[in-house]
């Protein structure tokens, strides 16, 4: 049988670089206490098993006690300024692992706000993400979500306005939305901050979906991002499954296949794609 495995499937770099930090920090440290400030993937089997080394989730600075050694880990999704700041001024260290695409995104509204121009974030107002970028920027900015909200949009004075998205945005939206803002003769500059590792993911999974005659579709049952995957995967393939882990996969439904494709959800750890695919492999 031959198995093709997604290379993109799985954790996308920024969040598997804000895993791996963790165990590395914990693997550095000897004495004193760990922390995320929230958890640092939508993965419960990972977080717990953080836990279960001894790393804390913090869901707010001010949980954060007087602890000798602590060191806080940053995720991906990046935190307000005001955050950043309050941390500086704590007795801890602080282990940054902010998605550098979500860095770039502080970066440019940091300094597009400091030079005079009017932020416009379009993404998901109660998306962490975004709860970070607008902090960069005093949250003196507008989030644009949907296309009836870019139409009722109006400026309160007339500044020069730089538009920026959530990195998990859809390209699509993303386009139609600016292209009403446009229409309005604002003077606008507009940075395409969308991260494409979910389009690359997809387009890789249909793919091979298509030249495989059964694909396995690894993910949580509530991850909408697995999900999505799974259409795309049923679409091209009748006999694509969907399992989050290898307790769910029957392997006498691939006895009869001679290719099998596999992908998994952004937040599938690699040691469960790993388990998989070595599974189908020998059996
Ligand atoms: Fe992931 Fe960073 Fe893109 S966290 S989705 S690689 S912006």
């Amino acid at each position: 049988m031959k198995i093709e495995l997604a290379k993109s499937a799985g954790l996308c770099f920024g969040v598997k670089r804000a895993v791996d930090t963790v165990y590395d920090v914990l693997k550095e440290k000897k004495e004193g206490p760990v922390h995320t400030l929230g958890p640092i993937i939508h993965n419960e089997q990972v977080v717990q098993d953080l836990e279960s080394k001894g790393v804390q989730v913090l869901h707010s600075i001010d949980e954060l006690k007087e602890e000798k050694d602590a060191v806080v880990i940053i995720r991906s999704h990046g935190i307000t300024k005001q955050m950043q700041d309050a941390l500086e001024k704590k007795d801890i260290s602080i282990v940054d692992a902010t998605c550098p695409f979500v860095k770039k995104i502080h970066n440019i509204v940091h300094e597009k706000w400091n030079e005079g121009y009017e932020i416009i974030v379009v993404g998901s107002a109660k998306h962490p993400e975004v709860q970070g970028i607008c902090g960069w920027c005093d949250n003196c900015c507008s989030v644009i979500e949907t296309l009836e909200e870019a139409q009722k949009y109006t400026q309160k004075e007339p500044k020069k306005i730089c538009i920026v998205a959530q990195t998990t945005f859809n390209y699509k939206k993303f386009e139609d939305i600016v292209d009403i803002l446009l229409k309005k003769s604002y003077d606008i500059l507009v940075m395409n901050t969308i991260c494409n590792a979910t389009e690359v993911r997809q387009t890789e999974a249909g793919t091979i979906a298509r030249n495989s005659d059964a694909m396995i579709v690894i993910g949580g049952k509530h991850s909408s991002n697995t999900q999505k995957l799974y259409e795309i995967c049923k679409k091209e393939c009748l006999n694509t499954h969907f399992i989050q882990t290898l307790d769910d996969l029957d392997l006498n439904l691939f006895q009869s296949f001679r290719s099998v494709g596999i992908t998994a959800g952004a937040s599938t750890p690699n040691n469960i794609i790993k388990e998989v695919q070595s599974y189908v492999r020998h059996e």
